[in-house]
């Protein structure tokens, strides 16, 4: 038959873009998304989703220093509110540091019991100062209600080439782990909201999807090796992938080759249940972000180019500052700083 996955696979965000833009009408999304003889899984129950058991703890569940913080905490009450006005970052850096403990920097961990996961969450960035504020206002306090120790790293493209949003990440990585001993790492979009605060955000075996379901996708998982919008890995799993490829100048594919790199390693990935994996988009333009064409040329070569491509051949000097809430910090990017092999 015509090799429609293929093709969704390979062009899927501009694709969707199309189906926004073109056409708001259900009756196409309904044969793109449900035709027959096109293999959609919508996640829901799919083997390579965990069974999470549903029970929370008690209200009057006792924390105890120690012993391990648990996963499925009372204070988890499912969907939370979004809102997406934009806030001053004067008024959160204060809400925060004073009201919520938060450590300049951006640090916090819990105090009545033991961290199971100490999470640095990783954002990469570039012209959206007015996200990040509506991002912390979200994201702390669902993150001290499931009880993690965790930072925040704004790892920030300067310079003019395109962005490079897997690179961005292999910085934060690796600077990152000059501050603490993490154990788990958020891949996290500045413009992606949770929607629900049992979306836990620590790791586990198995490398984690977390963004399963977007509201600007209608909630649909767009295709079922979508791994972008927030992702987690454990260390240990990040680094025997190699990290993210350094090679996706512009806009796509990168997060298509970690989920190759990911089941190359012979992981495979999981994803929340049901509403517990709905996110929001703050809306934004487009404007003067460059699609990588490149990108499906490097996602047929993923395997030869995961061990060429990635933490280990990566140079670059950061410039880094502190603010209340994260670790800036600054890179200039471009193609010299992850010279790579023939293969
Ligand atoms: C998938 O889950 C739904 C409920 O969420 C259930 O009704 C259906 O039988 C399941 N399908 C399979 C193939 O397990
Ligand atoms: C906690 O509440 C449950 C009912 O919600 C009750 O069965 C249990 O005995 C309570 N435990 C304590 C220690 O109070
Ligand atoms: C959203 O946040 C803004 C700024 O913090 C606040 O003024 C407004 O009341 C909030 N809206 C809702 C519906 O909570
Ligand atoms: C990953 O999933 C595949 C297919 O569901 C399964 O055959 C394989 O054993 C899984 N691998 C691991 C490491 O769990
Ligand atoms: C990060 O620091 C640079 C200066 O090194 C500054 O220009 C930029 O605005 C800062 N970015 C954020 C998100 O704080």
């Amino acid at each position: 038959m015509v090799n429609w996955r293929w093709l969704l696979r390979m062009s899927n965000r501009s694709l969707l873009a199309f189906i926004f833009f073109f056409s708001m009408s259900t009756t196409c999304l309904y044969f793109i998304y449900v035709a027959p003889g096109i293999d959609y899984p919508d996640g829901s129950n799919s083997s390579e989703f965990l069974v999470q058991p549903t029970t929370y703890l008690p209200e009057n569940f006792t924390y105890a220093q120690n012993l391990p913080c648990p996963e499925r905490l009372p204070s988890m009450k499912g969907l939370m509110e979004v809102n997406m006005t934009e806030i001053p970052v004067e008024e959160i850096e204060l809400k925060f540091s004073k009201l919520f403990g938060i450590e300049f920097g951006g640090h916090w961990k819990p105090k009545d019991c033991r961290v199971r996961w100490k999470v640095a969450i990783l954002i990469p960035f570039r012209n959206r100062h007015e996200h990040l504020p509506i991002l912390f206002q979200h994201l702390i306090p669902m993150l001290q209600k499931q009880r993690l120790q965790f930072a925040f790293y704004v790892i920030e493209q300067s310079g003019s080439q395109p962005f490079n949003r897997a690179m961005l990440f292999n910085v934060g990585f690796l600077e990152a782990m000059k501050d603490l001993d993490w154990d788990c790492l958020i891949f996290h979009d500045v413009d992606h909201i949770p929607e629900n605060d049992r979306n836990y955000y620590g790791c586990g075996q198995m490398p984690r999807h977390f963004a399963a379901k977007l509201d600007k996708y209608m909630y649909i998982l767009p295709y079922s090796e979508f791994f972008g919008g927030v992702s987690g890995l454990t260390v240990e799993q990040f680094r025997k992938i190699n990290g993210f490829p350094n090679a996706f100048w512009g806009w796509g594919g990168e997060d298509d080759d970690l989920w190759n790199r990911v089941h190359y390693a012979g992981l495979n990935v999981t994803r929340p249940e049901g509403e517990i994996g709905k996110y929001k988009s703050i809306p934004h333009h487009h404007k003067g972000e460059v699609q990588f064409l490149g990108r499906y040329k490097l996602l047929r070569y993923s395997k030869e180019r995961q061990h060429l491509d990635g933490l280990n051949n990566l140079l670059y000097s950061p410039h880094i500052s502190l603010s209340s809430l994260y670790k800036n910090i600054t890179v200039d990017l471009y193609p010299e700083l992850a010279p790579i092999m023939d293969y």
